[in-house]
């Protein structure tokens, strides 16, 4: 068992096959919490403190840890809850009202019952452990049982207390053609304040926390937590007076009020969390692990090529039908036709909206091009970005009503678009219509649905911020139901919609419109502390870089992209006899690696040289790769040593580098290593080695 209640039933400790975490509910009712950190023998040991004022000035609300902090009584922190009452009231006051357990298939899950004392109003808190992957997740139901409605003014999923002062902070920042951007910084008095107010975006913040007490990546002991939400996000740290650390993590509240109405209940996105005494390693082994087995539809990636760096908005059929024959030629085993195809999209001016083939580009219909495609043997994929219209197109001027505004206000365009109101039952219908429409009529494997606009203007509503995402994860999980093979990538003019929100509704993440193989590397790093490395699309794509300017060889491009799952973004029919040809040799070892890539552990390895080497690991049962990138040689030219990860001490495994195969026992390569020399701008290796047997 998981779930471990005291001997006087008011202590819970859970446990993961590491960790625990415990909490109690003490003599006023509160649910105050008592630990989190390494596994702890049992529930019997565990004291709930006695409270006591230490001045008026410090209240025992403001002292005391508790799970689920709500606005209400001598509470000035910040609070997971503020919901106001039909009469105006604002406090909540909550008491214990008992527990139930659950058990599934490799998890096991607490609730604890919780009511307002007076209001007919009811919050869950469920704690649902997954013991085999050290994590949990923890999220709050809210229930109105009142004959009238109640207003929500914050809703965060849940608070964290971590027990210790000056820890390290991590997130990132960035923007378009930056995403992923890495920071830590130590928190001290005062409050950490990361979120999103855009609505389809995460290219700035993620919806994520790491806190860590100088960890690196495989020592030191890191608390972190995932929300699975897309959009306005919000997360609060804040280092007390009182000697610790808070985290807390959910819905914005920034122009946000939510309406719960009689007998509705409403679930706060959960956050999938976890303590690691091991360091960052640890924590992303086990959110990957977890990323695929219990979230991520199952199945490799296949290698796909999309044509938007190739012809942009100049698309018809002949050439996009000669890119798919070049495109299976080299080992692509998906076409995608990106933005263009549609109304009278010959720019970002018009045709957002009208999502029907336009007969110019294609006089003999969509099917002339899928045919040719799949007569290669490859799927087919197409971009659609269903939330937006451009002022100009037809379903604009039919439907002005449609978008997000105020009737007393001009509304902003952004890339001449503006953002459909999917709260209407109508946009909804329209928008879920549509795409079956498409995916009934034509034989589509892949969608790569964008969003290329933050929201703005939203109108009277200000549940939209919510609502706006809920209804894309419902059309799409919809649309899955019928069409149960498509994929879905997420992409938000890039990298917007990275979170454990929309992961599992969709498949792929579109990582960046940064395709740059040497920001990529930056890029994908940083995303691989909490994504999984199935769902991050990497390109190969031509040079100069259209936005960095960077002219890089191919074999380090394609070993850039060859790091997630790959496709090609080049105009591949300008390519060279000798590009063709190496495009295939890498396509082909990017087939009989990914399941390495795609599936394996991933390790962010050490590089103890004064040079720049990148270098990263992946290994799946008996076997493994090695990337190694030099972007520049520096002065004094020095090499490296590897010192692989992961590897059982005492098997052997061969090393199959250029120079031949080298034998060592695990143990050398772990602690002695290899040395790695690389020499030039932009020089990179990849290597693979397996375990003798
Ligand atoms: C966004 C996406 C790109 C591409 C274009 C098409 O910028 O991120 O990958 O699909 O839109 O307009």
């Amino acid at each position: 068992m998981s779930i471990a209640v005291g001997t006087n039933s008011q202590v819970f400790l859970l446990s993961t096959g590491n960790t625990s975490y415990a909490f109690g509910i003490d003599d006023r009712g509160l649910v105050r919490h008592l630990y989190w950190g390494k596994k702890l023998p049992s529930a019997d040991e565990l004291e709930m403190p006695v409270l006591t004022e230490v001045s008026t000035n410090d209240p025992v609300f403001e002292i005391t840890p508790e799970e689920f902090p709500v606005h209400g009584g001598l509470r000035y922190k910040e609070h997971c809850l503020k919901v106001t009452f039909p009469d105006g009231t604002r406090e909540l006051v909550y008491r214990y009202d008992g527990y139930d357990t659950e058990q599934g298939d490799g998890w096991e899950e607490l609730v604890l019952h919780l009511k307002d004392e007076h209001y007919a109003f009811r919050m869950d808190l469920h704690y649902k452990l997954y013991p085999a992957y050290d994590l949990m997740e923890r999220t709050v139901v809210l229930k109105n049982e009142m004959e009238e409605p109640l207003q929500i003014e914050q809703l965060h999923s849940a608070q964290f207390h971590i027990p210790y002062e000056n820890l390290n902070f991590s997130n990132v920042h960035g923007h378009w053609g930056a995403e992923e951007q890495p920071f830590t910084q130590r928190v001290s008095y005062g409050k950490i304040l990361i979120e999103n107010r855009r609505g389809t975006s995460s290219h700035n913040h993620n919806p994520y926390f790491i806190l860590d007490r100088d960890a690196t990546e495989t020592s030191g002991e890191v608390f972190f937590g995932a929300l699975r939400l897309t959009g306005n996000f919000s997360g609060v740290v804040e280092q007390t007076p009182y000697g610790e650390t808070l985290v807390q993590m959910g819905i914005n509240p920034h122009d946000c009020l939510l309406a719960l109405e009689p007998g509705q209940t409403l679930t706060a996105p959960a956050i999938l969390c976890g303590y690691s005494a091991t360091g960052f390693e640890t924590m992303s082994h086990n959110l990957h692990r977890f990323a695929l087995d219990h979230i991520m539809s199952a199945g490799l990636r296949p290698v796909l090529y999309n044509s938007w760096e190739a012809t942009e908005f100049h698309v018809n059929c002949r050439d996009q039908i000669k890119l798919a024959q070049k495109a299976s030629e080299l080992g692509a085993e998906l076409f995608v036709l990106d933005d263009g195809w549609f109304g009278e999209r010959h720019s970002i001016q018009n045709g957002l909206g009208d999502w029907y083939v336009n007969e110019g580009k294609f006089p003999n219909g969509l099917e002339e091009l899928i045919d040719a495609v799949k007569e290669q043997g490859m799927k087919f994929g197409l971009w659609v970005e269903p939330e937006m219209v451009n002022p100009k197109a037809k379903l604009y001027q039919d439907h002005p009503d449609w978008i997000y505004h105020y009737d007393t206000r001009v509304t902003d365009t952004s890339r001449v678009q503006y953002v459909l109101n999917v709260t209407k039952p109508e946009v909804q219908e329209f928008i879920y219509n549509m795409l079956d429409n498409l995916l009934t009529r034509y034989d589509i494997d892949y969608i790569k649905w964008d969003a290329n606009r933050p929201i703005s203007q939203t109108g009277p509503q200000r549940d939209i911020w919510y609502n706006h995402i809920q209804f894309i994860y419902h059309v799409v999980t919809e649309l899955k139901k019928k069409h149960p093979d498509v994929l879905f990538e997420a992409c938000a003019s890039g990298g917007g919609r990275i979170d454990y929100g929309i992961l599992g509704i969709f498949d792929d993440f579109w990582t960046s419109d940064n395709t740059d193989a040497y920001d990529r590397l930056y890029i994908q790093n940083s995303y691989s502390r909490i994504y999984p490395i199935k769902a991050m699309r990497a390109w190969v794509t031509d040079c100069p870089n259209f936005l960095s300017g960077r002219v890089i060889p191919l074999t380090f491009r394609f070993h850039s992209a060859m790091m997630g799952s790959l496709g090609i973004g080049c105009n591949i029919l300008k390519f060279t006899p000798e590009e063709v040809a190496l495009a295939q040799k890498m396509i082909a070892q990017y087939k009989e690696i990914r399941p390495i890539i795609q599936e394996g552990a991933f390790y962010r390895l050490d590089n103890p040289s004064a040079d720049q080497y990148f270098l990263y690991e992946y290994l799946k049962g008996d076997k493994g790769v090695l990337f190694a990138f030099l972007p520049q040689s520096k002065v004094g030219h020095r090499g490296t040593t590897v010192r692989l990860r992961g590897l059982e001490e005492d098997a052997r495994y061969t090393v199959h580098t250029s120079q031949g195969d080298i034998v060592k026992s695990g143990s050398y390569l772990m602690d002695h290593g290899l040395p790695l020399h690389l020499s030039g701008d932009y020089a990179s290796v990849l290597v693979q080695f397996e375990k003798n047997q």
